[in-house]
């Protein structure tokens, strides 16, 4: 299939299956972390959060840029920007920023503090925004831009999410 072709809904879901799989694993490590008694095993386990923060700050910075830059402009046509679905969703993201960039500081300061718990607090607190924030996306905002957006819109916004792609591959 041409990759123009592709539906923009049906792409956004498609990342949202890869951001899920990976919040699977962080709660995974999250959880071992609090449980291991050996710093051995714990430094194993922050390093593997590390790899995490680098898929958050480039897939799903990504996949967020497709949905604020290529998404909600156009369905904000229809339904509005500044209150609203689409609304609370520009918060999340802005949300989601934040607790993952306190997140990764406290990563990097963990070989010099040993400090994990507030590390295990902002992991589920990310864990839990993401996976409620990409669920209410999927209930909510995409049914609404099935119903709403015309064959062309959905065209124009699948050529937007190509240069957003192309262009973070570059960087
Ligand atoms: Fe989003
Ligand atoms: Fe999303």
């Amino acid at each position: 299939m041409e990759t123009s072709s592709i539906d923009p809904i049906i792409a956004l879901k498609s990342d949202h299956e890869i951001v899920r799989s990976v919040l699977n694993n962080l709660e995974e490590y999250l959880k071992k972390i609090g449980r291991v008694s050996s710093e051995g095993l714990r430094n194993n386990l922050i390093n593997q959060l590390n790899e995490i923060t680098a898929f958050i700050d480039k897939d799903l910075e990504v996949h967020f840029k497709k949905e604020e830059d290529g998404l909600f402009p156009v369905l904000g046509k229809y339904i509005g920007t500044e209150t609203g679905p689409i609304h609370v969703m520009l918060l999340e993201h802005k949300q989601s920023r934040e607790i993952s960039s306190e997140f990764k500081s406290k990563i990097k300061s963990y070989q010099t503090t040993k400090e994990f718990n507030s590390i295990l607090n902002d992991g589920f607190a990310f864990f839990k925004l993401l996976s409620e924030h990409i669920d209410k996306e999927e209930q909510i905002l995409f049914n609404m831009a099935d119903m709403q957006l015309s064959q062309e819109e959905k065209h124009e916004i699948m050529q937007k999410f190509l240069s957003i792609s192309s262009v973070s591959r570059e960087t």
